[in-house]
């Protein structure tokens, strides 16, 4: 082990193979004709799946893609689309009115039932209200609402509309919201007072307030674009009130003309601003537009959850404030017309078995979740997830950052009975749609890759030269053809789209900020961001590699790994481990500490022997589940430790801090 400085790498000891169910093959959806099809023709192939979608104006064939001005894309865009009535009036006219769109399940136990009829007549109000209140095409508007239908809602009459929205997830501060609704220039926000998460009412509107009351980058108070703020009454708590500006929804929309007829908007129309994090600095504004986005984000929907809508019942656990709640709870499958689950709190509220008692009562068929949270049930043990009818479950979805085969195989065996497939979804903000899975039905699976490329998407591992690596080697991951759902910008700032993506390896090339690694069957691997990877007497180990060998020792529960500044190897390897409860129960923890060590020498090589490892209770994790390594780098080379605010749990590094000095 450990020869060439690629080589090293635990993950590709994984041997364990899992194929498809028979019936499922018989059943699914994708086939492997796809790949054949999309080989051969692949704009051909995506005009297809545009297809699939109604146009109010066909695009032409000769107008599927338009690449001549890198990296900025064009897709379909003589053909003129409306998004929300693809998610809604389209499923109605097709006389599928009376299925189910949405379950929701409130924190608390409340719950509605909205079919397709239901949800279109509620965003035809919408667009009615929002209309009325001056937003019309091309305006931004934020929305800033718990998990309540009302987002969607929402979401889908700001589309409608021609209009963009930028989701701020409801964790955010008012700082935060400050930031994106004046990058943006909104002229609305809708809130709601309140929203429920873990056991209690977590205030919006307040923030709303506040964040309209900062000064402005010049120091000025009052200067917003924001006319009117318009308030969803979910959490019942107190809230002031700015006559003139705060407006009730259901008081509103209570006066607004039922009907509404969805407008055509050319393809490439803007339809939403996201923000994500940068390395550095300010956040970046994701822009995605109209009918590629939704294409892709359809497509993806249907072939990779294997989405049988007469009979599926699909229950992704994102917030709509990310974006796999805009792709695969909003637009995928609601332009798919399935039957989905959307759900307000948190997975442990009231109960630690919460998310099972939602499969069981809605009998939830597909289920598309974070390694995080799966890593977090396994810690909690199995007798939870046991205690409730997971029978219905036939497919499992993974997305967010990779999933260690322990997960995996925990994941497949305990929630899926150890008969489903599972789903490892690669994906980005940027790219807005799935862009590296497992075909379900199709693929024989390998846990802890997330495989290969969907039909239609071509990627590639290469150096630091832009060439390709060879099988085994580690690289970094890059798409080579335009894609329909990729990013059209980062919003007001054209260069850094330029620089941050499209320059490191020419203007055609997307550089994805993975590290990745391509084995012999040509599968590939996810190493975690390029930042995450750590360079040790000039060999490349990844963070990823590192913590999935801890956490396949049988004392550990969680793992984070960091490459901390080191004199001599350059970098070092620093640990931060929970160990399990049952563990310390049987033994003192600070015996764990040398047996860890080896168990990773042991595993991966003397290379990767982790230089520190701390017990530690909690690891710092944004509130959408990614550990922030960067924190822990902070403590592990012994700095103040750096900007916790987009921490859940602002209070975890403190502790951390304490138990390493
Ligand atoms: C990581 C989330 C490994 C990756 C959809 C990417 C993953 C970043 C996976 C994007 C996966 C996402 N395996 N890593 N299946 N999915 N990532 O923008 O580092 O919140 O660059 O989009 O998450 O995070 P984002």
């Amino acid at each position: 082990m450990g020869t060439s400085p690629d080589s090293i790498d635990n993950l590709l000891h994984e041997s364990r193979r899992f194929s498809p169910p028979p019936e499922f093959v018989e059943n699914a959806v994708a086939t492997a004709e796809l790949y054949e099809r999309a080989a051969a023709d692949r704009l051909g192939f995506w005009a297809e799946q545009a297809r699939e979608l109604h146009w109010h104006t066909p695009f032409s064939d000769d107008r599927v893609l338009d690449w001549s001005n890198p990296p900025f894309a064009r897709w379909f865009d003589d053909g003129e689309i409306n998004v929300a009535y693809n998610c809604l009036d389209r499923h109605v006219e097709a006389g599928r009115g009376d299925r189910v769109a949405l379950h929701w399940e409130g924190e608390p136990g409340d719950s509605r039932s909205l079919t397709y009829a239901e949800l279109t007549a509620e965003v035809k109000k919408a667009a009615n209200l929002l209309a009325g209140l001056g937003v019309g095409q091309g305006d931004r508007v934020a929305i800033y609402l718990p998990l309540i239908p009302e987002a969607v809602i929402a979401m889908l009459a700001v589309a409608r509309l021609g209009a963009v929205h930028s989701v701020v997830f409801g964790g955010f501060s008012a700082e935060s919201l400050r930031a994106r609704i004046d990058d943006a220039d909104a002229k609305l926000v809708i809130t709601a007072d309140g929203g429920y998460r873990k056991g209690k009412v977590s205030p919006l509107k307040p923030a709303v307030d506040a964040a309209l009351a900062l000064p402005d980058a010049d120091g000025a108070t009052g200067t917003h674009t924001v006319e009117r703020v318009l308030v969803v009454k979910r959490g019942e708590n107190e809230i002031d009130w700015t006559p003139g500006r705060d407006l009730w929804w259901h008081e509103e929309i209570a006066t607004v003309d039922a009907e509404h007829i969805a407008q055509a908007f050319p393809a490439e129309s803007p339809l939403f601003i996201l923000y994500t994090s940068g390395t550095t600095g300010k956040p970046k504004g994701i822009l995605h537009t109209s009918g590629g986005y939704l294409t892709q984000a359809a497509y993806t929907h249907r072939t990779l959850f294997d989405l049988h809508p007469e009979t599926d019942v699909y229950w992704s656990t994102a917030d709509v404030g990310w974006i796999t709640g805009h792709s695969y709870v909003v637009y995928g499958p609601l332009a798919n017309g399935a039957t989905e689950v959307i759900y307000e709190g948190t997975p442990e509220s009231p109960h630690p078995g919460r998310w099972w008692e939602i499969v069981e009562k809605y009998k939830v068929t597909i289920l598309y979740a974070a390694p995080t949270a799966i890593r977090t049930f396994m810690k909690l043990g199995r007798q939870i997830p046991q205690r409730f009818d997971l029978s219905s479950l036939r497919l499992l979805g993974s997305v967010g950052e990779p999933i260690n085969p322990e997960a995996w195989v925990w994941y497949r065996d305990v929630i899926g009975d150890g008969i489903t497939p599972i789903v490892d979804t690669w994906w980005q903000t940027e790219t807005g749609a799935i862009m590296i899975s497992a075909l379900p039905g199709v693929t024989i699976l390998k846990p802890g890759s997330a495989q290969v490329p969907v039909p239609g998407i071509s990627v590639d591992v290469v150096d630091e030269q832009g060439v390709s690596v060879g099988a085994d080697q580690g690289g970094l991951l890059v798409v080579t053809e335009p894609w329909p759902s990729m990013a059209r910008g980062i919003w007001g700032d054209p260069d850094r789209f330029i620089d941050t993506y499209w320059s490191r390896f020419g203007p055609t090339v997307y550089f994805a900020g993975d590290g990745a690694r391509r084995d012999k069957d040509g599968d590939i691997w996810l190493l975690g961001r390029v930042d995450d990877v750590m360079n040790v007497s000039g060999h490349r180990l990844s963070t990823a590699e590192i913590e999935s060998s801890l956490v396949a020792n049988p004392m550990v529960a969680e793992a984070a790994v960091v490459g901390a500044s080191d004199e001599t190897t350059g970098q070092a390897v620093v640990a931060f481990v929970i160990i399990k409860q049952s563990h310390l129960e049987a033994a003192s923890a600070e015996d764990a500490i040398p047996q860890l060590r080896k168990h990773v020498a042991d595993q991966i090589g003397p290379i990767a022997r982790p230089r520190d490892i701390y017990l530690v209770t909690e690891l710092p994790k944004t509130r959408s589940g990614k550990i922030m390594r960067r924190l822990l780098r902070d403590v592990a080379e012994g700095r103040e430790v750096g900007d916790t605010t987009t921490l859940a749990d602002t209070t975890v590094m403190q502790v951390i801090a304490t138990t390493v000095r």
